[in-house]
């Protein structure tokens, strides 16, 4: 079993002040072919809860629901809260999380040992595989096995497209990588929803919507046959002085010794950690709290509800009596404010530090979710319609709601655990945080029509009490990571109050180590080597550093 992919940190980069880092055409050609798999993966999740809405796909699909809503029992029968309760409408929506959870555990195989270009290019496959398939449905099997091809195209461009992106791009670039894939998400749900704004009356509009996820895949499929590998791939596969050569194009010189040698040297450490030894480590006292802040950090990100939001907005409102059409420009409107926000993140997250984003954050949502469950108590009535002015109102606080999670757990729900790992856990954590995010991703998925149905508006109450169990969570166990470069991670959690008890006499040893650390870094420095600078925000990999199963 080989390790983890090497990637380069603060703690790795120890020759960085030498390096000639330019921003070239290459790597800005890079830079869009990330956005092409960030947007896909956001497409995915943007483009079915408007196809859902549409009247000529429910009954094509899901008679059931067109029933629910159209047939000639309908208003005697249905509770609009119950109206897209279909566990085949949810497997349409969330089977994609499932396969994509599967593929992310082959996909760092993939990566390690046949290089980033062949990963984007099996994903783009899959993708347009399952554009194709759904675009072409005739047949209920088609739209899910499409939507599990998709899934697979999406457990790998996550996983390869963050890391091709931060291995190519000069160090000082880096930083915010992880923020501007979520960013590339945020539009690419975006544009789903401007599409199916655009095609909700014509005839097979639904085909158009589902299909032009091909778009992006052809961009992905070009970027992988075109653009060359990675520098660190072919390093780590042993083609040295194709390496080098790529590395001196990259950056425009062939003054790239620095850079070289200290790829070399990340690639021989992590050629070194052995995947089956990152797991063992994070179960060990010394590393275990970094571990179940990961997962808790994974797991509740999807408890927050955004993914209701995200997938279903056009059908809550449908339900809600809501018109077709108003529904999908609601549903824009969200979108939107999840983009601009997302920018909010970015640009404040190293100013104001995780916590704060986390915490207040937590506090918008709750209050949003709370005001959503009590005015849908009061006013969604006998007629089985909001009252206009109210309907505003509702947008306006899951407005505020997606607002709060688009600056807090949307961006810090992957930038956060992908920087607490240490490089010693570092595979395995981040394999970890995929596979729980993409789990309960499914779970919402699968599951939030039927807890709408029978826990009606209490469903927003129910996810309040998750946010703010969550927010109590960070507040009492998540220390401060802003600006902790990957070698002190571990010392954050050992002075923590609570989780220096967890460690036990561990804590004391990490506490040592490190003060032993800095010693000899103060008396190197005095010698004159280059000190460490301070991390800027996401000096860390991306989202899905690998897990390798060889
Ligand atoms: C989450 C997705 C969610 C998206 C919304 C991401 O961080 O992982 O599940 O749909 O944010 O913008």
């Amino acid at each position: 079993m080989a390790g983890g992919v090497p990637v380069l940190t603060r703690a790795s980069a120890l020759n960085i002040a030498e390096y000639e880092g330019k921003l070239t055409w290459y790597v800005i050609i890079v830079a869009l072919i990330a956005s092409a798999g960030g947007l896909l993966f956001g497409y995915d999740i943007g483009i079915t809860g408007g196809v859902e809405a549409f009247e000529e796909f429910q009954q094509k699909f899901f008679p059931d629901v067109y029933n629910a809503k159209h047939g000639p029992e309908a208003q005697a029968s249905t509770d609009p809260y119950c109206t897209y309760n279909d566990q085949k409408l949810q497997v349409f929506t969330s089977s994609l999380f499932l396969a994509g959870l599967v593929s992310s555990l082959f996909a760092g195989h993939i990566t390690r040992h046949f290089g980033r270009k062949i990963t984007m290019i099996i994903a783009a496959l899959w993708f347009l595989a399952g554009a194709g398939l759904n675009a072409g449905a005739q047949e209920l099997w088609m739209l899910v096995l499409g939507r599990v091809f998709l899934g697979f195209g999406v457990g790998m461009a996550n996983q390869v497209v963050p890391l091709y992106l931060s291995e190519m791009a000069p160090f000082k670039y880096r930083g915010g990588l992880n923020m501007l894939f979520q960013l590339a998400v945020t539009i690419g749900i975006i544009v789903a929803q401007l599409i199916n704004y655009g095609v909700q009356d014509w005839s097979h509009g639904w085909r158009l919507s589902l299909g032009l996820a091909a778009v992006p895949a052809f961009v992905l499929l070009l970027g992988g046959i075109l653009l060359p590998e990675s520098p660190n791939s072919l390093i780590e596969r042993g083609h040295l002085d194709r390496g080098r050569h790529v590395l001196e194009r990259l950056r425009g010189t062939t003054n790239v010794h620095a850079e070289y040698n200290d790829i070399k040297e990340a690639s021989d450490t992590a050629g070194q950690i052995k995947l089956r030894d990152s797991w063992k480590a994070m179960f060990t006292r010394p590393y275990s709290p970094m571990l179940v802040v990961t997962c808790m950090i994974a797991m509740l990100q999807q408890w927050t509800g955004i993914n209701a939001i995200m997938f279903y907005v056009p059908v809550i409102f449908n339900s809600l009596g809501s018109s077709k059409k108003s529904s999908l420009l609601n549903t824009v409107i969200i979108g939107a404010v999840n983009v601009v926000s997302t920018f909010v993140s970015i640009l404040s997250v190293d100013k104001f530090g995780r916590r704060f984003l986390f915490i207040e954050g937590g506090v918008q949502m709750a209050s949003a979710q709370i005001v959503t469950g009590v005015v849908l108590a009061k006013e969604f009535g006998a007629d089985n319609k909001l009252p206009h002015g109210t309907a505003i109102g509702v947008l306006v606080v899951i407005c505020v709601f997606v607002a709060g999670f688009a600056w807090s757990w949307g961006p810090l729900g992957w930038l956060v655990p992908s920087e607490i790992q240490t490089l010693e856990t570092r595979a395995a954590g981040m394999s970890a945080a995929v596979t729980i995010n993409f789990l309960f991703s499914f779970v919402v998925g699968q599951a939030f029509l039927t807890m709408l149905c029978s826990m009606r508006w209490g469903v927003f109450i129910f996810f309040a009490a998750w946010v703010v169990l969550m927010t109590f969570f960070i507040w009492f166990f998540l220390p401060e990571t802003k600006g902790v470069p990957v070698e002190r991670i571990q010392v954050k959690f050992a002075k923590h109050w609570f989780w220096s008890k967890w460690m036990g006499p561990a804590a004391q040893d990490v506490i040592n180590r490190d003060e032993t650390r800095t010693a000899t870094r103060k008396a190197g420095q005095m010698e004159g080597a280059a000190p460490y600078p301070a991390a800027p925000a996401g000096d860390m990999p991306p989202r899905t550093v690998t897990a390798d199963v060889a």
